[in-house]
């Protein structure tokens, strides 16, 4: 759980630790359908400006030359900055991934990612593709690698048969869809791997529940914040994405308050299997 010292600090970035002891940032900024261009630059910008310090970007999105460019023109030292890219499913295979990484840090224009995810569990390359992602860790251009969309089924091949344990699993989280996840969530805490929530808003499907906006009128806080520091409160590394930078800045701002216990009950149990993007369930 977050401290209480930490929580008395407005805005203040609060990060998770990861098994190699390497810190995340809780909040990273989405940038999965930003267009490429001045529309991703200004979404980073405007979050770097904010506070934020960790992007979530990934091949497949399209954006990777934006981001990287907007972080090493944004004067902040590049230590501070977490940047996650991912692996897409053409690109399995051991001496593909290796290429594919090549061709991710090239157009990021950056020296490492800080952590580089299997995107989508492609099933049986998904076990060469992860001995590629340890060998990368050997030279330093990665520093932690993870996995994307594994189901605790996934997690359990991924332990039997890995030395190097992902340091995250990045799997859709929202109050929506919560307890249909929790035995993955589980096995990811039992074995020291950090869970990351994304489409935490639920792509803005939910945002009008009269019941966000009740417990948000409670803190003053709208139902994206509720959102938000729902996943806090879980130890989840949270997602949202946003290209306004209103929002941008209302994402990040839910450092000021805690939900009650009750509260966070309450949505525990909103559950009803909302899955906004691609489903894990079928993949062997
Ligand atoms: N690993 C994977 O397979 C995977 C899959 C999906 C997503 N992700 C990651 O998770 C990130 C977030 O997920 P997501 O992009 O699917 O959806 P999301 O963050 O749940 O929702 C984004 C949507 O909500 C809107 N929005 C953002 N903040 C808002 C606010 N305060 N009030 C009202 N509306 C708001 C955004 O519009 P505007 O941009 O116009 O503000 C956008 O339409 C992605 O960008 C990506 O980094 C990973």
């Amino acid at each position: 759980m977050p401290s209480a010292e930490s929580d008395k600090v407005p805005m203040a970035m609060q990060t998770l630790t990861l098994r190699t002891r390497r810190q995340i940032p809780q909040i990273g900024l989405g940038v999965y359908k930003s267009e490429p261009g001045p529309v991703t630059k200004n979404a980073v910008r405007a979050a770097l400006e904010t506070g934020y310090r960790h992007i979530d970007t990934a091949m497949i999105y399209n954006n990777e030359p934006d981001v990287g460019e907007t972080i090493r023109a944004s004067g902040i030292d590049r230590s501070d900055v977490f940047v996650t890219t991912k692996l897409w499913n053409d690109d399995h295979g051991y001496d593909n991934t290796l290429a594919a990484f090549n061709r991710s840090l090239d157009q990021l224009g950056l020296d490492y990612v800080d952590l580089y995810l299997i995107h989508w569990p492609v099933p049986v390359l998904r076990l060469d593709t992860w001995r590629a992602l340890e060998r990368l860790t050997l030279d330093g251009r990665v520093r932690d690698i993870g996995v994307s969309n594994y189901l605790a089924r996934h997690i359990d091949e991924i332990l039997e048969y890995a030395p190097v344990v992902p340091a995250v699993n990045q799997i859709e989280l929202s109050p929506y869809l919560y307890r249909t996840r929790l035995d993955t969530v589980e096995r990811c805490r039992e074995n020291g791997i950090v869970v990351e929530a994304y489409s935490p808003l639920t792509k803005g499907r939910k945002l009008d529940d009269p019941i966000l906006a009740e417990i948000g009128s409670v803190h003053g806080k709208t139902a994206a914040q509720v959102l938000i520091r729902w996943a806090v409160q879980h130890d989840f590394v949270v997602l949202p994405k946003s290209v306004n930078p209103d929002r941008i800045v209302e994402n990040y701002a839910v450092f000021d308050f805690s939900l009650s216990d009750e509260q966070m009950d309450r949505l525990d149990n909103l559950d009803e299997g909302l899955v906004t993007g691609w489903d894990p369930a079928d993949v062997e």
